[in-house]
């Protein structure tokens, strides 16, 4: 049979995904992209190319593959019209926007995947989706499968490497038949590699996202800065120290805590694949990382991390400050570590670090998602916490 699916996006990841999906023969491949003039720009540059990627396999083969998808459009009507699943390919804060413009297209038995997911995903797709939510099913992977780059906007995507293996939840709503199977079938659109790995508790993935990571990082370097510009821009993973790693620690522990006693709480829940942010080192990067004796030389000695600074602007004299609206706190913090705090919050947990974190961040966004150590800022609709969507208690939590 013939498939049609839907790519939301325009960015590294949408395009590889949809060089990679259109190339394969039982695949038709629509793309919605509702940023700027993206859907324009890209149906001009494929009006008489085909989209290439430029794959380094992991075993350092390299190959081509052209090709193209059927439509590329931001008229939400045309691009969901008879499509079993769709993709959302962007930045968590661009999600929301999607939901809104598909939402009455949808048709019923519908496949929603969040590539990635990030942490508050199902939240907010319930939420959004409305009574059209109970008719779908809602999966949420734990990153993207490739690290990639867009070489050419439209025409030209690198992938770098493909993940080994990747966590996927899903959600089946309660009136959705779909008619094929999910892991199955997300797995033959990825292809091969990497191999997804279903994760039976949605919980367990939120508390898996990586977005813990920045965070902790930036306030450890820039919670005390005094505004002075610095001359250079200095290494984000190789210059963590010890006050840097322990902070990223203590919010991983917090996190660890959570899970326990969730898993405490609703005997039987499998939480196993919460793990620690050090062992997560030496597991996934076991061959890129030459220094395991702790979190911060694992960070430093990270080869995947050689050269990456932190997010800076430049000044008038040719010195840098740092970038507070930059992905690792606007995305990271409302979409990621906002989300563990309320999951802590409804398990009872206590989370100084990450609600001291919060708190900082909050104000290089101009938001206030916490209030002391509880989530009742007022601008906590904007974020993606349960508490956000109006579920408070362990029972909303696990009976979504
Ligand atoms: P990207 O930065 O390439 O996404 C940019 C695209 O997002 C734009 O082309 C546009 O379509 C959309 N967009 C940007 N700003 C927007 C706005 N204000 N309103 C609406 N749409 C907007 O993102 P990329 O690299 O594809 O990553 C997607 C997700 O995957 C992110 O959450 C990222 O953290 C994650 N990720 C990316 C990796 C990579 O290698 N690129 C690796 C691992 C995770």
């Amino acid at each position: 049979v013939k498939r049609k699916i839907l790519i939301c996006g325009g960015g590294n990841g949408a395009h590889c995904l949809s060089a990679l999906a259109a190339s394969r023969e039982n695949l038709d491949v629509n793309v919605l992209t509702l940023f700027q003039d993206e859907a324009e720009r890209w149906t001009k540059l494929l009006e008489d190319n085909d989209l290439k990627i430029s794959v380094t396999y992991n075993d350092g083969n390299e190959s081509e593959i052209h090709s193209k998808p059927s439509i590329i459009t931001k008229d939400p009507a045309k691009a969901v019209e008879g499509v079993d699943i769709v993709f959302l390919v962007v930045p968590a804060f661009a999600h929301a926007q999607y939901f809104t413009t598909m939402t009455p297209y949808l048709q019923p038995n519908t496949l929603i995947v969040g590539l990635p997911g990030q942490a508050g995903f199902e939240f907010q797709c319930r939420s959004m989706l409305g009574k059209k939510a109970s008719t779908c099913t809602i999966a949420s992977l734990e990153s993207l499968p490739w690290a990639c780059r867009i070489l050419e906007f439209g025409k030209h995507v690198q992938i770098l490497g493909f993940k080994e293996s990747l966590g996927m939840s899903f959600l089946t709503g309660s009136e959705c038949n779909l008619s094929f199977p999910v892991v199955e079938t997300v797995q033959e659109i990825l292809g091969e590699k990497p191999k997804i790995q279903v994760i039976q508790n949605y919980i367990a993935v939120n508390l898996m996202a990586k977005s813990i990571i920045h965070p902790p990082l930036l306030y450890g370097k820039w919670g005390d800065w005094d505004g002075t510009p610095v001359p250079e821009k200095p290494l984000f993973y190789q210059g963590v120290d010890d006050r840097q790693a322990e902070l990223l620690s203590k919010v991983s522990d917090e996190v660890l805590a959570t899970a326990k006693e969730l898993a405490k709480l609703r005997n039987g829940c499998d939480m196993s694949e919460v793990i620690h942010i050090f062992d997560w080192y030496k597991i996934y990067y076991k061959d890129q990382v030459s220094d395991k004796s702790s979190l911060m030389m694992a960070m430093r000695t990270n080869k995947a991390y050689d050269g990456l600074v932190h997010p800076m602007t430049s000044t008038e004299d040719g010195k840098f400050v740092p970038d507070f609206t930059y992905r690792y706190i606007s995305e990271d913090v409302p979409f990621g570590l906002v989300v563990m705090k309320g999951i802590a919050e409804i398990a009872g947990v206590e989370t100084p670090t990450i609600d001291t974190i919060i708190a900082w961040a909050q104000k290089k966004l101009d938001k206030e998602y916490i209030v002391g150590w509880k989530l009742t800022g007022k601008d906590i609709a904007s974020a993606r916490a349960p508490q956000s969507y109006g579920l408070h208690t362990i029972d909303e939590l696990f009976n979504m």
